[in-house]
């Protein structure tokens, strides 16, 4: 049975401000990481054909923490879990420099009203920690049906040139997701014949 799921959760409340997680433990290997994962449903697409890789779905709604990891156990897939963060808040506590191979933003929350805008995922502390977190050679892939959100987060990745180069040539977008997986949000943006606008960036060395 599937549990009630808040459809948002206001990313700026204090509760998210005043703790700090503890570090994921993880096996010897690459780590994949989604930020802001929902359902999952990318990295349950992945983890099978990547059965060495750990992935890892970082989500700030319990409820589908809880659900996610249920999942995983059901299915026996031992190298996928979900884990309860506040990515803007926690990701600097939940891994290790250097530890991530792939990172993905698939489809963050528009918050379209301007007053909300500062709860968006993207900024440049996030790049900036994103940068400290993957590994050097590793990859940074955004995915978003929002023109604006999409423009946003090119404009925040590329005013760090000295932290990740666009694998499409500065200031481009790359057509598809080749990563053999699907969103649940870019299902239904395929379904609706929607057009999603995709980053791909590979991290440089320090
Ligand atoms: C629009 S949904 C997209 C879900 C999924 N990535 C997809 O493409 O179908 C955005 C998700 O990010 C989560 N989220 C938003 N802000 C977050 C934050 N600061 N930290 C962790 N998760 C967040 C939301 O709860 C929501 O599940």
């Amino acid at each position: 049975m599937k549990a009630r799921v808040r459809h948002h959760v206001n990313p700026l409340r204090s509760q998210f401000h005043a703790r700090r997680l503890a570090t994921v433990p993880l096996p010897p290997g690459e780590v994949e990481v989604e930020l802001g994962c929902a359902d999952a449903r990318f990295l349950f697409e992945r983890a099978p054909a990547h059965p060495k890789t750990t992935f890892v779905g970082l989500e700030i709604r319990a409820a589908l923490v809880a659900q996610v990891n249920r999942e995983a156990r059901e299915l026996g897939l031992g190298n996928l879990r979900a884990q309860f963060a506040h990515v803007n808040v926690d990701l600097d506590a939940l891994f290790d420099d250097e530890r991530l191979a792939r990172v993905y933003i698939n489809f963050p929350d528009p918050w379209f009203k301007r007053r909300h805008h500062k709860r968006r995922l993207m900024s440049p502390e996030l790049i900036a920690c994103l940068h400290r977190k993957i590994r050097p050679g590793g990859e940074l892939f955004f995915q978003s049906d929002v023109w604006e959100l999409a423009l946003d987060a090119l404009a925040t990745v590329e005013e760090q040139p000295e932290r990740f180069a666009n694998i499409a040539g500065p200031w481009s977008f790359v057509r598809d997701n080749p990563f053999g997986a699907r969103s649940l949000r870019e299902v239904r943006c395929e379904a609706r014949g929607l057009r999603i606008w995709r980053l791909r960036y590979r991290r440089l060395a320090d």
